[in-house]
């Protein structure tokens, strides 16, 4: 039903560049992205525009371009890196007679081969028809013709109605599921609330590594790979941080620059796993030659989300493949913890790690980055005690 690339089907990528920004890293993980997804990449267009055209996304010219790269390279599939409108992506088609992908459907596909809980399967299957039931005329409209069916339609409708009024059925189906299931995980975060026991997320971009700490730290074999969105589906385990006292550690969904809005919003029950936490650990690629900027893309998501007034510590992750870099834990003038710098491979670090959760959790030492803020304006002992009230100690 929906445009997933078939494995190893050849793909030509596009990417258009409206700043003059560095956009390497961009195409970079666009590759990524599409192998991904089980495209093979097969040609790279890009080009250069100060505002999408509103009929065909890129202009009539590089459109021919593109046709001619397609057809040159035998691929029946044009994936852009850019969300496009249910009319770009049809006039696209037609003209160059391949299958066309926009950013949104790749991430979407991604998302589905990645999704494993219930409720991971349950969001993508909702953001796929939502996505998918603004698209119907298109593949669709060889058969918008009068059809008998039984138990399938109507009299007089025809199969784009139909389509229409199945997805918008399943959809209804979906989100009443859903919502049962975030009332489920609802009580449960409520019973870890009222038994005290803090929740610390793993927040990060793709690939930093979140998994493999989360393995590191609690000994579980969570999947984790050199793909991008291995995680998809939040995953809990209790982690012992002192003896007999634990927390509960959770890994979450990979961030990834642009993340379509409404791919956001379908993860919104997923995301609140990060919301609610007491703590969130940023897990950075410490070796990612753009790790700043991804850093701030990160923190924009997590605004997005409502989940920029936890409590958040930077992870430098993979330092074993930094020169110089040493295990440590960086504090800002306040003694706040900032940063831990570790490996989650070699373990390296992870001692320190651990040792910051105690300090964070069990003595309450962390605060929210308002809170923060204001302390570092001066007015430090009212911060003290909203961090302490935030943490309930
Ligand atoms: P998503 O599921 O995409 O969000 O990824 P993730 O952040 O969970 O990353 P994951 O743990 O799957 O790791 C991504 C890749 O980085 C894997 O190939 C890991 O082996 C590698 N990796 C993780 N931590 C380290 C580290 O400390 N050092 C080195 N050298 N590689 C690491």
């Amino acid at each position: 039903m929906f445009d997933r690339p078939r494995a190893n089907e050849r793909a030509v990528l596009v990417n258009i560049k409206f700043s003059s920004s560095a956009d390497d890293q961009i195409v970079e993980e666009f590759v990524e992205l599409a192998r991904a997804a089980g495209a093979e990449p097969v040609a790279q267009v890009s080009g250069k525009r100060s505002r999408p055209d509103a009929k065909l996304y890129v202009g009539s010219g590089k459109a021919e371009e593109i046709r001619l790269i397609a057809e040159e390279n035998d691929s029946q599939l044009v994936i852009f890196n850019h969300s496009l409108s249910p009319g770009q992506e049809r006039n696209l088609e037609k003209l160059l007679n391949c299958r066309v992908l926009d950013r949104t459907g790749l991430i979407l596909d991604i998302f589905a081969q990645r999704a494993h809980s219930f409720e991971g399967k349950l969001q993508v299957e909702l953001a796929q028809l939502r996505h998918l039931s603004t698209r119907l005329i298109r593949g669709w409209t060889h058969l918008e013709r009068q059809k008998g069916g039984i138990g399938l339609r109507g009299p007089g409708e025809t199969q784009l109605e139909t389509d229409r009024r199945l997805i918008s059925k399943r959809m209804k189906v979906l989100k009443k599921r859903l919502e049962k299931v975030a009332q489920q995980r609802q009580g449960r975060r409520q019973t870890r609330q009222k038994r005290n026991i803090q929740t610390v997320s793993l927040v990060g971009y793709t690939n930093a590594g979140k998994s493999t700490l989360f393995n590191r730290m609690t000994g579980a074999d969570v999947y984790c790979s050199d793909q991008l969105f291995a995680t998809l589906d939040p995953t809990l385990r209790r982690v012992s941080i002192n003896g007999g006292e634990h927390v509960i550690l959770a890994d979450t969904v990979g961030f990834v620059s642009d993340l379509p809005h409404d791919l956001v919003a379908a993860f919104k029950a997923t995301l609140e796993e990060t919301q609610e936490a007491n703590l969130l650990l940023h897990v950075v690629d410490a070796t990612a030659p753009h790790r700043d900027d991804l850093i701030v893309e990160v923190d924009a998501v997590l605004k997005e989300i409502g989940a920029d007034e936890v409590p958040i510590i930077q992870v430098m992750n993979k330092i074993d493949r930094l020169d110089d870099a040493e295990p440590r834990i960086e504090r800002d003038i306040n003694g706040v913890v900032r940063r831990v710098w570790l490996s989650a491979v070699t373990g390296q670090g992870i001692d320190l790690l651990r040792k910051v959760l105690r300090e964070v959790c069990l003595e309450g030492e962390a605060m929210t980055s308002s809170a923060l803020e204001s302390k570092e304006k001066g007015q430090g002992d009212d911060v003290d005690v909203a961090a302490r009230i935030y943490y309930g100690v």
